[in-house]
């Protein structure tokens, strides 16, 4: 072991890395921030960084940051506990500046994940390797979904209305709900049937809040699909849509993720109007985030900037085989 850290450290000397004398002694610790601890996406993640930590021999370090501050005070921790670096899901990605900033001084090595991180004008900081999914195909296969299952069902487009559950302000959200609309459209789905609602915040309460809104003001719409970022966003506009009495027979809703919210709808002993998701992979963001911090700390192999995951459609039929074709 002892040998083994000397000869990391000398490679990671030649390499002209940053302050070895951080993890010299003790397992490497390696920082796992995420802006929503108590989703069972970010759980997912967290899940499977420690699987990756177990696997490699370091310790990971979990902290959730619901804010900017608590942000900020999570990198000096991690500085203070000699960590070597860290993967980030952040609150608000236009704190990216700050928290570069933060990961340099202390030379912690950072990755982002999820949401990457933008500078003050909203462009994306490219030099911060990052792992998030293909918002916009992935955006697209929910409103394929869509599409599918309003054509099963026999149900006209003109007849029906589109709830689009909206975070505008990340972009991520932006993308993916931009290609749900765009499947919409390019079906033939009417443009006018399309319904925004904003949430102002992304858990499941907010999309509720705002669904309820979108669907006091389009009372004539007897027939729902719904989309959004997320699943918590679109569970949020089929409970909505179930307290006016809008039912599984009246309500397509697609989300986005495939994590417990997900199958907690599909393991209830009648079909909701939670008909699919988009499964992701937790797994790949979780668990190679975190070696490839490990491994850009450890042996100065630097992360590639920029990984785009993929998705797979999951209703309640095919769940066991999707998640198994994604090796979950
Ligand atoms: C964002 C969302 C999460 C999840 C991830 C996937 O961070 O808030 O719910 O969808 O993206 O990358």
């Amino acid at each position: 072991m002892n040998m083994q850290r000397r000869q990391l450290t000398a490679l990671a000397l030649a390499l002209g890395a940053a302050p070895l004398q951080a993890w010299a002694s003790g397992p490497v610790k390696i920082g796992f921030l995420v802006k929503q601890p108590e989703e069972p996406w970010f759980q997912d993640e967290w899940r499977f960084a420690e699987q990756a930590a177990k696997d490699k021999g370091f310790t990971l370090v979990k902290i959730g940051i619901p804010n900017g501050e608590r942000t900020l005070a999570a990198i000096d921790n991690l500085a203070a506990q000699k960590a070597a670096g860290f993967v980030i899901c952040a609150p608000d990605v236009k704190l990216g500046v700050a928290i570069r900033r933060a990961a340099q001084r202390h030379q912690l090595k950072m990755m982002s994940v999820d949401d990457q991180l933008v500078d003050g004008a909203g462009k994306p900081l490219a030099d911060v390797p990052h792992m998030g999914i293909s918002a916009y195909e992935i955006g697209k296969q929910a409103g394929q979904g869509l599409v599918g299952e309003m054509k099963a069902r026999g149900w006209k487009f003109e007849e029906v209305g589109a709830l689009r559950v909206a975070f505008d302000p990340l972009p991520t959200a932006r993308e993916r709900t931009q290609g749900a609309l765009d499947a919409l459209k390019a079906a033939g789905f009417p443009a006018a049937n399309v319904v925004d609602a904003p949430q102002a915040k992304t858990d499941t309460e907010s999309a509720f809040n705002a669904a309820n809104i979108a669907f006091t003001k389009n009372q004539r719409l007897k027939r729902w699909v719904a989309f959004g970022m997320n699943d918590e966003a679109v569970l949020g506009a089929v409970r909505a849509a179930e307290g006016r009495g809008i039912r599984q027979d009246a309500m397509i809703g697609v989300g986005i993720g495939g994590s417990q919210t997900a199958l907690n709808e599909f393991a209830k002993p009648t079909p909701t109007g939670f008909f699919g998701t988009v499964l992701i992979s937790p797994k790949r963001h979780g668990y190679e985030t975190a070696v490839m911090v490990f491994e850009w700390a450890t042996q100065g192999k630097v992360p590639p900037l920029l990984t785009l995951t993929s998705g797979a459609l999951m209703t309640r039929q095919n769940q066991a085989a999707v998640r198994k074709q994604m090796g979950l």
